[in-house]
């Protein structure tokens, strides 16, 4: 399913998707947090018990997509990448990967993955390159990294750097499923000069409350949680070198100003470079 600019995309907009309205669905609590359209009431039902346990939850998810925002800059921009596999991407919103990249560097490839029927959905929306890029989609689970990266060649050349972006993601995979091992495997099909770069909702920053939210999520929600704390976060940057300011909260990487700086962001937040 890839993309251009003004190019009709076969059976990305049409294809029937067809979903389950009456559990809430992690894609669409985010979208609903973020103040999307793409949600149902049980979505909102569990958002609003999340937000009963952890009132900076809102917060927290536009302080997150605010990093991504600046993580995807540093990558095209600093860091010369010019190919990104997103993965988790959820239902597109305002700056996304593609976005950020091509206004740096109009030529940037990006291959978005997710495994949720809505984000399919929209995947017209994420296919919309700049002509001088490109765009791909994959319906895909995380929990099976070799077919990402058997779809993903698709469209990226693998003897070249890419960022491998894993954006709030991980607290999916539970520990049974070795998320380290998957984050491994990626990055072992990536050449030196790859990055990662990742966010992971923390249980040690606000944590009684991410606590609360987490027990309300597990109960509601169709994908489960698992939140970590720093250690265990930066477990997953393995052989990596952390850029400036390393792994920190979300809000704390880089902020443009002192107002993304002071969000209360419950995530940590790091970009690390494959030597
Ligand atoms: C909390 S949202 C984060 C969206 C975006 N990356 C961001 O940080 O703004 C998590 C996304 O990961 C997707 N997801 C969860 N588990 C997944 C899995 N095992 N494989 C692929 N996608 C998954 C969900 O469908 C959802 O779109």
């Amino acid at each position: 399913m890839a993309g251009e600019w003004g190019q009709e995309v076969p059976g990305s907009r049409d294809k029937p998707v067809s979903f389950d309205t009456s559990v809430a669905h992690v894609a669409r609590v985010y979208d609903y947090w973020l103040g999307g359209k793409d949600n149902f009431a049980a979505d909102r039902a569990a958002g609003d018990k999340a937000i009963q346990a952890f009132p900076n939850i809102s917060l927290s998810a536009r302080a997150n997509r605010a990093y991504q925002a600046r993580a995807v800059r540093f990558l095209a921009g600093e860091a010369g990448i010019r190919q990104f596999l997103d993965i988790g991407t959820g239902i597109p919103t305002v700056n996304h990967t593609h976005q950020v990249a091509q206004s740096a560097a109009p030529e940037c490839r990006v291959v978005y993955v997710d495994n949720d029927p809505v984000v399919l959905s929209h995947a017209r929306a994420l296919l919309a390159s700049h002509p001088a890029g490109a765009t791909d989609y994959l319906d895909a689970d995380l929990r099976d990294p070799q077919k990402i990266l058997d779809g993903a060649v698709r469209l990226l050349d693998f003897s070249r750097p890419v960022a491998v972006m894993l954006m709030a993601i991980l607290q999916h995979i539970d520990d049974e499923h070795d998320p380290r091992a998957i984050v491994a495997t990626l990055m072992g099909a990536v050449p030196p000069g790859s990055y990662l770069a990742l966010s992971h909702p923390a249980s040690d920053i606000d944590a009684e409350a991410m606590a609360r939210m987490a027990g309300v999520l597990n109960q509601m929600m169709a994908e489960k949680v698992a939140f970590r704390d720093r250690a265990a976060v930066s477990g997953f940057f393995g052989g990596l070198e952390l850029v400036e300011p390393g792994l920190v909260q979300a809000s704390k990487w880089r902020p443009a100003s002192e107002m993304e700086a002071s969000s209360p962001a419950a995530l940590w937040a790091g970009v690390a470079r494959k030597k």
